[in-house]
């Protein structure tokens, strides 16, 4: 599977990836914090099930978690071995973006997180896949991004399978198209800049 395979409405250009290669050290460091969010976000997830008991639901949790702390100790060596380290605090305007879609205090609330779990997984995927075609001059960066698509491509998967296994299938459906095509136009209205989930527009050196 690619990246070509996954439903996003919008697909990252190369040169995205190249503009953003520009600045390695700021990357990482914005990279290092979605994976610090990534794993909270589950440990967060982790006492949200719905009403009824669902098998799997808490193990599913620590295990993505796990990953995700694993990836964050992985960045965190990147930098660290590249003579930087890691900012106090960060801000990621498009998960924020993404998180005012929620129906908050409704039956769909639970539903919601975890299609926007499965979309943050899912463009991550994408740009892990461009940054690593684009990053031919930096083969520990390429080759590390190409690690981290089969991981991340695995927790979209399992965030999709959770909520199609607790809502029905045909309002699940039309609820996951909608914020497919909400999430192409957040990830579109992004300030540029050396960041994962920042927007197209290329910065001109
Ligand atoms: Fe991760
Ligand atoms: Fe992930």
């Amino acid at each position: 599977m690619t990246a070509d395979d996954l439903p996003l409405h919008s697909r990252t250009p190369l040169a995205w990836a190249r503009s953003v290669l520009r600045d390695p050290i700021a990357l990482l460091i914005d990279h290092a914090f979605l994976e610090k969010k990534a794993a909270t976000n589950a440990m967060d997830m982790l006492t949200r099930w719905p009403d009824e008991w669902v098998p799997g639901w808490v193990e599913t949790m620590t295990s993505v978690a796990r990953d995700e702390a694993a990836h964050l100790a992985q960045v965190t060596r990147l930098l660290i071995k590249r003579g930087a380290r890691l900012d106090r605090t960060h801000k990621n305007q498009y998960a924020n973006d993404l998180r005012q879609l929620v129906r908050k205090g409704t039956v769909g609330e639970n539903i919601d997180r975890l299609f926007i779990s499965a979309l943050i997984e899912a463009r991550s995927c994408e740009r892990f896949e461009v940054l690593s075609q684009a990053a031919t001059e930096d083969p520990e960066l390429a080759a590390f991004y190409k690690a981290l698509f089969s991981s991340e491509l695995g927790h979209y998967k399992t965030f999709l399978r959770l909520a199609y296994k607790i809502g029905k299938r045909a309002d699940l459906d039309a609820r996951w198209h909608e914020m497919l095509a909400r999430e192409s136009a957040i990830i579109e209205a992004q300030e540029p800049g050396p960041r994962i989930h920042s927007g197209f527009r290329v910065i001109t050196p």
